[in-house]
């Protein structure tokens, strides 16, 4: 996927610097042409010899060589690319970026660039936390670039958090992905569900769960970038989306979302259903808030919710291709195997609350596929972009 791609590699100032002798070695490896523009503060932490001998090309840092007075075009360089990757970029870089302030050569490239961009932020765990470092990153989003979030780990200061930039081979995965499959999904039409559903007791009261919906999110982004037209049926959730295709539906209970996944699934393609969905609800709904006093004990009748999965899977074409989730706690394949049937799926993702970083509100999930022709694959634990990709590449069989 890689070979042939121009790649302008932006280092900055981090001690993370370092790895990306193995990230230029990897992408050479994969046949791709590597430009480095460096920071001043970038060269304190591996020399442009090291750079240039690793990529056959001269490093650019100034805007000038002060040799011989040649210009360095970072209007050229943004021409040239095929795409612009800054590993690592650190807090004060992004915040440049963020804000346009052109003030050395890797941000004026960043800033001329008509390929799309990777950021990968290294940074301390509480400098990548700050309010500054996250709006900046938000900003960069909104701008349509694609943030290769860091990993949880020990930092260079032996603190341990969030704020490891990406491995060299996970950022050379994630650049193939996204070489590879655009097309892959053209022309179809995918509805997503992610998220909680809240079912009110009274206005301030709600039943619901701890889905934070990005593992939904993920797929969403995951097959609009692979050319489908999503509908993004979400529950309440603090996300946003990124890609122009995406259409998204906000609804909040079970209810509305039946409706919504109802109203839309006969024009789809396929549907993948990630929200978990509330099973119960109360059957009676205050008008006005509870109060405590007028109760010493309270019980709260439930009713179930209509199964969105298993009402698609009745209604389903031939043609369309139905995946759903299954979340378990025990017998996990047993189970997945059983609502796969039931639900009238043609395949399940198994995430089990037992293996460590998977499920609920993590950045990463672990999951097996299930097959209505009976096959398993296992997958190790990934982030949930990558998972996302994995069920795009088993929908695109599907479809
Ligand atoms: O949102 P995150 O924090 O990233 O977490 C992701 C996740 C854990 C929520 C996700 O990976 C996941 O497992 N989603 C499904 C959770 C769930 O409700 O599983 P289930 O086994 O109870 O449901 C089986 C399937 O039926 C699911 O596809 C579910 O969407 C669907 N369902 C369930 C009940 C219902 N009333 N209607 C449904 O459509």
């Amino acid at each position: 996927m890689l070979q042939g791609k121009k790649i302008v590699l932006g280092i900055t100032g981090s001690i993370a610097a370092y790895k990306t002798a193995y990230l230029i070695r990897a992408l050479i490896k994969k046949g791709a042409e590597v430009q480095i523009v460096i920071t001043p503060a970038g060269k304190e932490f591996i020399t442009p010899i090291t750079l240039s001998a690793l990529t056959s090309k001269p490093v650019i840092s100034e805007f000038f060589s002060n040799r011989d007075g040649t210009w360095n075009s970072h209007v050229d360089l943004g021409l040239w690319a095929d795409v612009m990757v800054i590993a690592p970029a650190t807090a004060s870089t992004i915040g440049k970026m963020a804000n346009g302030v052109a003030d050395n050569m890797l941000v004026t490239t960043y800033l001329s660039m008509k390929a799309p961009v990777f950021v990968a932020p290294a940074m301390d765990l509480d400098m990548f936390a700050h309010p500054a470092t996250q709006k900046n990153l938000e900003i960069l989003r909104s701008y349509g670039n694609h943030i290769i979030e860091p990993a949880e780990g020990e930092l260079a200061s032996h603190l341990v958090g969030k704020g490891r930039m990406e491995e060299p081979d996970k950022i050379v995965e994630l650049l193939e992905r996204f070489f590879a499959p655009s097309g892959l999904l053209a022309k179809k039409k995918v509805l997503i569900t992610a998220g909680p559903t809240y079912e009110k007791i009274d206005p301030v009261r709600f039943i619901g769960n701890y889905s934070s919906g990005k593992m939904g999110f993920a797929l969403a982004e995951a097959c609009a970038s692979c050319g489908a037209e999503v509908t993004l049926i979400a529950g309440p959730v603090s996300l946003s989306t990124h890609h122009p295709g995406i259409q998204r539906i906000n609804v909040e209970s079970a209810e509305e979302m039946y409706k919504a996944s109802l109203k839309v699934f006969p024009e789809m393609d396929a549907a993948i259903l990630c929200a978990a969905v509330a099973d119960y609800r109360p059957s009676q709904r205050a008008m006005e808030k509870i109060k405590r006093e007028t109760m010493e004990t309270m019980t709260l009748q439930l009713v179930p919710n209509k199964d969105i999965a298993a009402s698609l899977g009745a209604i389903k074409h031939p043609h369309q291709i139905l995946a759903g989730f299954a979340l378990e706690t025990t017998d996990e394949q047993l189970h997945a195997a059983a609502k796969l049937k039931k639900k009238n799926l043609d395949f399940i993702v198994l995430n089990s609350l037992n293996d460590r970083g998977a499920g609920f509100g993590y950045d990463t999930n672990k999951i097996t596929i299930l097959t209505r022709h009976g096959e398993s694959t296992v997958y190790p634990l990934k982030s949930k972009r990558e998972v996302a990709y994995d069920i795009v590449t088993k929908l695109a069989e599907y479809l």
